[in-house]
C-alpha cells in the first residue's frame, strides 16, 4: 500500500491530535529516555502513528482489549454499514459467501496456510470452543491447561469436564523462565498416558510473556499429545506464520493487534484433523473433511470480512517485523525505567525475546484496582487492572499510535504513585 494513498485518503496533514501533558513538567526528575533501536529508524512512523484517530480525551495505554481501525479503515467500514442497511438482503445474500471466500483466501495467504484450513469467527473465544467443545475426548482422558491461561479457554475445558468427565489438569508456569526448557518441562510432567491435548497460550494476556510455543509442540508430539495454540494476543503483533507454532489448532481474534473491526477471529485446524472435530454449530449436509462445515454461522456482519483484509493490507504496509519491533520497543522503554523504580515491580520477563507490546507492574502494597483508576483520574492514563491467583498487576499495552510522551506521562505517575 502506498503511504501517498494514505496520504491523500486520510487528510493527514492536520496537527497531531493528542491534548498533550505538559512534558516539561512531567519531565521532571526523569531523565531524558531516548526510544531503543528498532532496527529501522528511517521509517516514518509519524505516518503510521497518524492513520489512527484515537480519543484526545486521555492517553489509551490499553490496547489490549481490542485495537482501533486506522480512520481510513473505519471510514470504509462505515460505508459498508452504510450500503448493507440499504441493500439489506439484495446485499447479503449476492455478497456474503463471495466476501468470506476472498477474506478466507488473503487470510490464508497472509497466515501461510492452506485455505481449507481456515475458517473466519468472531473471535478467539468462538474459535477455541469449537476445538474444545468439538475434539472427542472421552471420560478419563486428560488435558493439561495453565494458571495463565485466558477465563473463557478455562471454562471451556471445565465444562468438558463437568460434562463428559475427561480430567483438566492446571499447571502453574512461571513469571520469568530462565529457559524454554523450564516452560516445555512444566507442560511435560503434566502428560501421561491419558494425557489427549494441552492449551498453550502463545503470549499470556496478564503479562505479555510469550511461550515457545514451536518446542512444547514438538515435545507434546513427541509424547502423541495435540496442540491448540490461543494466540489471542500474538497475531499480527510478534512477526509469526501459523505453522511456525508447530500447532494442531490455532485461535486468534483479528480485532486485537491486527486491527480489524470488533467481532472478528480465526481458527486454523491443521488439515489432517479437520474431520475429526464436531462443529460447534451443527452440520451434516458438509463432507466431515470439508472445513466448511464450521461456516453454519448464520447472519453475519457483511463489512467485518471485508474491513479484515483492509486490516491486512495496512499491516504488510507496515512490515510484520517492523511492527513486532516498535510495539516490543514501547515496552522496553517504560520497564526498563520502571524497574528502578522504588515502589514498582515489573511482572513481565526481563529478557525481550519473552515479550513485545504488552506489559504489566505491581505497586508494592497496592490493589491494582484503584492504582489503575488513579492512574486514570490523575493522569488520564488508561490501563486495566490484573488481578488472578496467579498475577496481580497493571496491564499497559501502548499500540502504534502511542507517542514518546504518552510513555514519559506514565513514567512520571509510576514515580509519583
Ligand atoms: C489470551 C487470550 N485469549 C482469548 C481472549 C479472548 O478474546 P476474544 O474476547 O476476542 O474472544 C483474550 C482476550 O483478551 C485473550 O487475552
Amino acid at each position: 500500500m502506498e503511504r501517498r494513498k494514505f496520504l491523500r485518503n486520510t487528510g493527514l496533514g492536520l496537527g497531531f491530535i493528542y491534548a498533550p501533558f505538559s512534558l516539561a513538567e512531567a519531565s521532571k526528575g526523569i531523565s531524558k529516555l531516548t526510544l531503543p533501536e528498532i532496527g529501522d529508524q528511517d521509517f516514518d512512523w509519524e505516518f503510521v502513528r497518524k492513520a489512527y484517530d484515537p480519543s484526545p480525551d486521555f492517553i489509551n495505554l490499553e490496547n489490549g482489549y481490542f485495537s482501533p481501525q486506522i480512520r481510513e479503515d473505519y471510514e470504509k467500514f462505515v460505508g459498508y454499514g452504510r450500503e448493507l442497511n440499504q441493500r439489506t438482503s439484495n446485499m447479503m445474500r449476492s455478497d456474503l459467501d463471495d466476501e468470506t471466500l476472498e477474506t478466507r483466501k488473503a487470510m490464508a495467504e497472509f497466515c501461510g496456510v492452506d485455505l481449507e484450513e481456515i475458517v473466519l469467527t468472531r473471535n478467539t473465544t468462538e474459535s477455541l470452543n469449537i476445538v474444545i467443545n468439538g475434539l472427542e475426548l472421552q471420560k478419563g482422558d486428560e488435558a493439561v491447561i495453565t494458571d495463565q491461561c485466558y477465563p473463557n479457554m478455562i471454562n471451556a475445558f471445565r465444562q468438558r469436564e463437568k460434562r463428559d468427565s475427561i480430567v483438566v489438569k492446571e499447571i502453574s508456569l512461571p513469571m520469568d523462565p530462565v529457559s524454554d526448557d523450564e516452560l516445555v518441562n512444566a507442560y511435560e510432567k503434566a502428560i501421561t498416558p491419558k494425557t489427549k491435548v494441552i492449551l498453550v497460550t502463545h503470549m499470556i494476556n496478564l503479562t505479555g510473556q510469550v511461550l515457545p510455543c514451536k518446542k512444547i509442540s514438538e515435545m507434546a508430539h513427541s509424547r502423541g499429545v495435540e496442540v491448540i495454540v490461543d494466540a489471542a494476543h500474538s497475531f499480527a503483533h510478534v512477526d509469526f506464520q501459523i505453522r511456525d507454532l508447530g500447532a494442531d489448532y490455532v485461535g486468534t481474534s483479528l480485532h486485537k493487534w491486527l486491527c480489524a473491526p470488533v467481532g472478528s477471529g480465526l481458527l486454523y485446524i491443521k488439515k489432517e484433523h479437520v474431520s475429526k472435530v464436531w462443529p460447534l454449530f451443527g452440520d451434516v449436509e458438509n463432507d466431515p473433511e470439508n472445513i466448511r462445515k464450521f461456516e453454519r454461522q448464520g447472519t453475519q456482519p457483511l463489512g467485518t470480512r471485508r474491513g479484515i483484509r483492509n486490516a491486512i493490507e495496512f499491516h504488510k504496509f507496515i512490515g510484520g517485523r517492523r511492527k513486532e519491533e516498535r510495539l516490543r520497543s514501547n515496552t522496553t522503554y517504560w520497564t526498563q525505567k520502571a524497574r528502578s523504580f522504588r515502589k514498582i515491580i515489573v511482572n513481565t520477563p526481563e529478557d525481550p525475546n519473552r515479550y513485545a507490546g504488552l506489559g504489566n507492574f505491581r505497586l508494592k502494597g497496592s490493589n491494582p484496582g484503584p492504582v489503575s483508576k488513579a492512574l486514570f483520574d490523575d493522569y488520564r492514563i488508561m490501563t486495566v487492572p490484573v488481578d488472578t491467583k496467579s498475577v496481580t498487576g497493571i496491564r499497559v499495552t501502548p499500540h502504534l499510535y502511542n507517542t514518546e510522551e504518552h510513555l514519559e506521562k506514565l513514567l512520571f505517575a509510576l514515580e509519583r504513585l
